[in-house]
């Protein structure tokens, strides 16, 4: 099975630029890549973080390009968008009882649970007792694997900034998967805008930069001071058998130079790899 894993899309009305770079422009460009690329996924999740500031127009900027995708498509939130207007301009997605974006998928590899961490008012993540109802459900409904995905971490990974927001009810998160942590095949999240990768308290996690604006890596800086940068904008391509689970990152608007590692070796070898010149590219 693949699937993609695409988050923090931060897309805002009015075809503008935000801290630079135009996120519904490269939405456009993600999308067109998906398609082109990987039309054989079995679907697309945004793990949150739509649109930037929430508002009408830039939900009206997001689906015009996400709906463009060719596979079934699962639609999160983030701390940065508003329900209200989430739910105006996509109805038809699935919530719980209580009104929460949360949903559960079956696959051929497992369960998927698509969880809501939005708290209101603040950029944290909360989890309440009426969502850790619905997952305590959701998980004891089946025996089988399972995947995660949620936009805020439940625990620290070491930028400051990014940790203070991160989900604030994790010790009670814990206390419910816990119990089915042997059957927890991985953990998919976005909020911190970087790939990172590791393991906690046995699940293994992964997180996918953005489509706009990263956070920088910065271990030292407070918490009131959130590193930005540029780097370049990816989503996820994940594939799962019954053994593994792999996440590639996509690099998808990358003009960095593409070429045969091995194409002619036998008939230049060294001289073939030596003399290789890319116009315009910077040499390290
Ligand atoms: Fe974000």
């Amino acid at each position: 099975m693949k699937f993609i894993h695409l988050t923090d899309t931060h897309v805002i009305g009015g075809n503008r630029t935000l801290y630079g770079a135009n996120p519904a422009r490269r939405l456009a460009l993600a999308v067109d890549s998906i398609n082109a690329e990987h039309g054989d996924a079995a679907f697309t999740v945004v793990t949150g973080d739509l649109t930037h500031w929430g508002d009408a127009d830039a939900y009206a900027a997001f689906e015009a390009q996400i709906r463009r995708l060719a596979m079934p498509l699962v639609l999160m939130v983030g701390n940065h968008d508003d329900s209200a207007a989430f739910a105006d301009r996509f109805p038809e997605v699935a919530r719980d009882e209580h009104g929460f974006v949360q949903s559960r998928r079956e696959t051929p590899q497992g369960t998927c649970l698509f969880l809501d961490t939005k708290q209101p008012g603040t950029h944290a993540g909360g989890y309440c007792a009426q969502r850790l109802a619905w997952l305590k459900r959701q998980l004891e409904a089946t025996d089988g694997p399972v995947f995660l995905f949620m936009h805020h971490p439940p625990f620290r990974h070491g930028i400051k900034s990014m940790d203070a927001i991160m989900m604030q009810d994790h010790e009670a998160f814990w206390q419910v998967i816990e119990p089915h942590r042997a059957r927890i095949r991985h953990l998919f999240f976005g909020h911190v805008h970087r790939a990172i990768f590791g393991n906690w308290r046995g699940i293994s996690y992964s997180c996918m930069r953005g489509l706009n604006h990263q956070v920088a890596l910065d271990l030292v800086s407070d918490a009131a001071s959130i590193p930005g940068d540029l780097a370049e904008p990816a989503y996820g391509v994940v594939l799962c058998d019954t053994d593994c689970v792999t996440v590639h990152l996509h690099e998808f608007a990358s003009r960095a130079p593409r070429f045969p590692l091995n194409a002619s070796e036998h008939e230049f070898g060294e001289q073939y790899a030596t003399s290789m010149v890319h116009p315009g590219f910077r040499d390290l």
